[in-house]
């Protein structure tokens, strides 16, 4: 292991043995056992269509779901995935396996959809509709997109953040004080109250500059090189809204980020993935594959 992965492991919870006695599986019907891809003692991965595969899952029976969904900007994921629908026939499908994501979850379960502005301003007013709880909309900065003539530069998606009823868990997170990359020296004065301030560093705010791109070989499959999400990100998710041993659900996939988060933290997981699950399957079954440094403070 590299020194990435132990400092990742340091800073989370340690693993703990799993006694077998319960696995995710067993909130999914039997018809769905066949489409199983990859299973783990902690997760299971259907190589499915999620419209497929979530009715088939327990209602009220998962902590936190976390999509992050095509966006409807005719990428190629493969042949079976359609990403450049109609706008109308994209909201009608989101609002399809958000319906199940709302069942599925938990009463206090937290749902996070990650999105453009455009969509999520759309399902977010939708989930909003159907009972769900505005948390926040968090804004994750991004750096990568390029100017649209006419309109302000796009620097962000937008992350939302639902819960079914007053939350369950949330654990307040901590960022380290900002300090130049140079000389070290604190960015912010803090007004004259830095002495003051929680040594572990400052709550975390509604906005998230400080989530990588995942551009480095080291942190991606040979399979999967494109569309994936830092470590840091969904780390960050998942040590908010849950604790050690529940359960997480991710409808799609990708290269398997969520279920690397979920395996490394000790929680339950739950996947889906219509595409092809070889990256997935070898980033679950091999530890080249690196996670993101975070320097999260989580507490309770
Ligand atoms: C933006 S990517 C997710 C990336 C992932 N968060 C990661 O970090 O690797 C969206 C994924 O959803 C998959 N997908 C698209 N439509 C799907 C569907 N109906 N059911 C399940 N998966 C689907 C795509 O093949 C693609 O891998």
């Amino acid at each position: 292991m590299n020194n990435l992965a132990v400092n990742y492991l340091l800073l989370n919870e340690p693993p703990c043995v799993k006694t077998g006695a319960f696995h995710p599986l067993s909130l999914c019907s039997r018809d769905v056992a066949d489409l199983q891809a990859y299973k783990t003692p902690l997760g299971v991965v259907f190589n499915a269509d999620c419209l497929k595969v979530l009715p088939r899952i327990e209602d009220a029976s998962v902590d936190t779901i976390f999509a992050d969904p095509p966006f409807n900007l005719d990428k190629q994921y493969g042949k079976k995935v359609n990403d450049n629908l109609s706008e109308k026939a994209y909201l009608v499908w989101s609002k399809a396996w958000l319906k199940e994501c709302m069942r599925i979850l938990k009463p206090g379960g937290s749902l996070f959809v990650y999105n453009l502005p455009k969509w999520n301003i759309l399902l977010g007013a939708y989930l909003a509709g159907e009972g769900m709880l505005f948390r926040h909309w968090i804004a994750v900065n991004m750096k990568l997109s390029l100017p649209i003539q006419g309109r302000l530069y796009p620097s962000h998606y937008s992350l939302l953040y639902y819960t079914k009823g007053k939350p369950q868990t949330f654990r307040k997170i901590r960022t380290p004080i900002k300090v130049c990359r140079h000389c070290s020296k604190e960015l912010k004065d803090y007004g004259g109250h830095r002495d003051a301030m929680n040594p572990k560093g400052v709550n975390l705010t509604d906005v998230w500059d400080d989530i990588p791109p995942v551009r480095h070989r080291k942190f991606k499959s040979e399979k999967r090189t494109e569309n994936q999400l830092s470590t840091k990100l969904v780390n960050r998710v998942v040590q908010m809204s849950t604790h050690e041993g529940d359960i997480v659900l991710d409808p799609f996939g990708g290269s398997g980020t969520t279920f690397d988060v979920c395996e490394r933290s000790n929680r339950y997981w739950i996947g889906i993935e219509k595409e092809s699950c070889d990256a997935i399957v070898e980033r679950l079954s091999t530890p080249h594959i690196c996670p993101h440094e975070h320097d999260d403070f989580i507490e309770g």
